[in-house]
């Protein structure tokens, strides 16, 4: 059987007993160290301490969470887990399947939760049918950033297709500008790869690929263009994008060093952090057809000792649904609120497409969870996927040859 500690047992009860013995502590890890990002976990470490808290921070930089995972890992094999860890997607089910994670369903019951939250993304929040993690937000991924004075002057409108973009991008590599601002770190390679898939693919094939890795569509044709326009990506990126972080090549579209960036909407607190405005000195636009690729950020709770760590718990899942956190986190951080009546009036014009894009999607069945930020895959069948796409785009690997290494990949991985 499955071991799930409840937090408190006070926590069926209400808040209230746990916290007025013990003063709440949270050590919280998480990989929020661009300028955006740090401005909105700020917000809830603010939050945290205003109610009695105290927080220790755990920020271990790196994009997209891969490092900050290796040390999560390094902290539960020595006995010693941090109390609250930004984690997403299957990774909860990894952890919960360790016994390593504590149940919230108190705080999700008294807090109405369930009602609260998008249908669509409940699933992704509960580990045998009670919540065991809390979530701050839904990401879009498949977004294209793009510096406003640069389309304008070229007579470019922001694309809306892969066949729109590598026009812009010819036009605007003629005219000698970098068409496309990218870190060469494999977990952006895998941003792309994913939004090239629901692109070309649509959201059907995106599901056979990247959620059911049928072989089929692993081997279609169709995977086979995605290589290809993987491979003309690679030809609009300069020749130092190697190891960039995201956050510096969404600078160069800032600067106008670049045109285009194409990464989630963490790459707009980025622009909103330097002053920017959307619709005036940068776009958004998708060229993904209908389909949204998002992701949950969330925190989930780890078994830990101690009525003031488990007090901490109990205080930061309450505040993290918090309904002004939702708003105000997420002005920061480029994402939109999970929370369901969270007003979009107080948003700028790409958090209010997002919104409008999201229910569309969900409407329509195109809702889907992202393959490179960790809401579609296993671990080691995500790790398969990247290492093939990352291999392709740092090599002059052909798409057929690709498109075999990553069936023989996926396979090996099952
Ligand atoms: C996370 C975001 C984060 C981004 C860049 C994504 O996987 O969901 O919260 O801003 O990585 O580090």
């Amino acid at each position: 059987m499955k071991k799930m500690l409840m937090v408190s047992s006070a926590l069926a009860l209400g808040l209230a007993t746990t916290a007025a013995k013990a003063e709440p502590q949270a050590e919280v890890l998480h990989w929020w160290t661009s300028g955006g990002e740090a401005a909105a976990v700020k917000v809830l470490m603010e939050e945290f301490s205003e109610n009695g808290g105290t927080w220790t921070d755990m920020p271990v930089a790196g994009g997209g969470g891969d490092a900050a995972m290796t040390a999560l890992r390094a902290r539960v094999l020595s006995g010693n887990a941090p109390t609250a860890v930004q984690l997403k997607g299957p990774s909860i089910q990894e952890w919960y399947e360790e016994g390593a994670l504590g149940s919230i369903q108190g705080v999700a019951e008294a807090e109405n939760w369930d009602e609260l939250l998008p249908q669509a993304i409940q699933y992704h929040l509960k580990c045998d049918g009670e919540y065991c993690a809390a979530p701050v937000n839904i990401h879009r991924i498949d977004w294209i950033w793009s510096n406003s004075a640069i389309l304008e002057d070229a007579g470019i409108e922001p694309p809306k297709s892969w066949d729109e973009f590598n026009a812009a991008a010819e036009k605007l590599q003629g005219m000698g500008i970098l068409p496309l601002a990218h870190g060469g770190q494999a977990w952006q390679d895998a941003t792309l790869f994913e939004a090239v898939v629901a692109g070309l693919g649509g959201p059907d094939f995106y599901r056979k690929a990247l959620i059911d890795l049928d072989q089929d569509a692993l081997t279609s044709d169709t995977m086979i263009d995605v290589f290809n326009q993987m491979r003309t990506l690679r030809g609009y990126v300069d020749d130092n994008f190697s190891g960039r972080d995201w956050n510096l090549a969404t600078a160069m579209v800032i600067n106008g060093e670049a045109a285009f960036q194409i990464m989630g909407d963490w790459a707009k607190g980025e622009f909103i952090a330097a002053g920017k405005e959307p619709g005036k000195d940068f776009f958004c636009s998708s060229p993904s057809g209908g389909s949204y690729l998002y992701n949950v950020d969330s925190f989930a709770f780890f078994n830990v000792d101690g009525e003031d760590r488990q007090a901490g718990q109990q205080l930061l899942a309450k505040l993290t649904m918090g309904k002004n956190f939702q708003k105000v986190f997420n002005l920061n951080k480029g994402s939109i609120p999970a929370r369901l009546d969270v007003s979009m009036d107080d948003f700028e014009f790409c958090g209010r497409q997002s919104n409008a894009d999201l229910n569309t999607a969900i409407d329509n069945g195109f809702l889907l969870p992202s393959y490179a930020h960790g809401m579609a895959l296993r671990g080691a069948q995500a790790g398969a996927v990247t290492d093939v796409v990352t291999a392709h785009f740092n090599s002059d690997m052909s798409a057929e040859q690709a498109v075999e290494q990553l069936a023989q990949a996926v396979a090996a991985s099952q």
